[in-house]
């Protein structure tokens, strides 16, 4: 791997998610999530589609964690979406407790992307990350449109772009991004793209991207190893919960059948 980009100098990438959820597909980028923070020490950090909030959890527990002088946004109509599904207000609910820790430097605008342009000023972001309806002409209207909020010193974030089925679009959009602007695929969790669209990107964000694209395939089995982890703690959890709440129902099982022995 590439001198100047060393995972064992990071802290961020080895921080444990305070915010994880089962029907998120995100939470295997969570460790490259908390290393870009680091790495490019955003000013102003935007995400389109957040839902239960398992990347922007990501963002805002790195941001308070390396005590970084950094907005954040959250942008959602937290009502879902054809791909997502729609859902109710308990999603909301839920991220507003989690996020209250994260009110000093991070706002929840709940509202649609196209109504958010006008909370965020011009030249203003330098970590833009687009999840919201993944058809190619809604990912490629998110792009246009938040393009100019962009600083010189801006990287933009697409999930899914593996994803072929159910008509998703990023991967088209991806191709023709990625001939354009400097950047890095993974492939796993789905698919994140990280694509360098400012002319003045911070050094350690440009090393990543050298050291990626020398060696792509350690740089993708490191950060599948590390979010495969995280993923797997995930379904380790959530498989412990299904099976405590079935529990009394095998107890009442149990018991009715020691009493039919007993005759009662
Ligand atoms: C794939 S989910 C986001 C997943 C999230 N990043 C995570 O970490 O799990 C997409 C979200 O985008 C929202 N969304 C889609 N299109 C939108 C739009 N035009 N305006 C506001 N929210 C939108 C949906 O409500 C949904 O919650």
């Amino acid at each position: 791997m590439n001198e100047d980009f060393n995972p064992l100098n990071s802290r961020a990438l080895w921080l444990t998610p305070e915010r994880l959820h089962i029907e998120s597909t995100w939470s295997e980028h969570v460790p490259f999530a908390m290393l870009l923070v680091e790495l490019h020490r955003p000013r102003a950090i935007v995400e389109l589609g957040t839902h239960w909030g398992i990347s922007y959890g990501a963002w805002c527990q790195a941001v308070a964690a390396l005590k970084l002088d950094t907005r954040c946004y959250a942008v959602d109509t937290w009502a879902g979406d054809e791909h997502a599904g729609k859902y109710d207000d308990t999603v909301y609910k839920s991220l507003q407790q989690h996020h209250h820790k994260y009110e000093s430097f991070s706002k929840l605008l709940r509202m649609t992307f196209d109504q958010a342009l006008a909370q965020i000023p011009d030249h203003s972001v330098d970590l833009l990350h687009i999840d919201g309806l993944h058809y190619y002409e809604a990912v490629k209207h998110d792009f246009d449109t938040w393009l100019p909020k962009m600083t010189d010193r801006g990287v933009i974030l697409f999930h899914d772009t593996v994803v072929t089925a159910r008509g998703f679009g990023v991967h088209t959009l991806w191709a023709e991004l990625s001939a354009k602007y400097p950047n890095f695929n993974f492939e796993h969790g789905y698919g994140l793209g990280v694509l360098g669209i400012g002319s003045n990107l911070p050094a350690p964000t440009a090393q990543f991207l050298v050291a990626a694209n020398r060696q792509p395939q350690i740089m993708r089995q490191l950060f599948a190893a590390l979010g495969g982890r995280i993923r797997q703690g995930v379904e380790r959890e959530h498989d412990a919960r299904q099976a405590q709440v079935k529990r009394p129902l095998w107890h009442r099982g149990l018991r009715k059948i020691k009493n039919t022995i007993k005759g009662r």
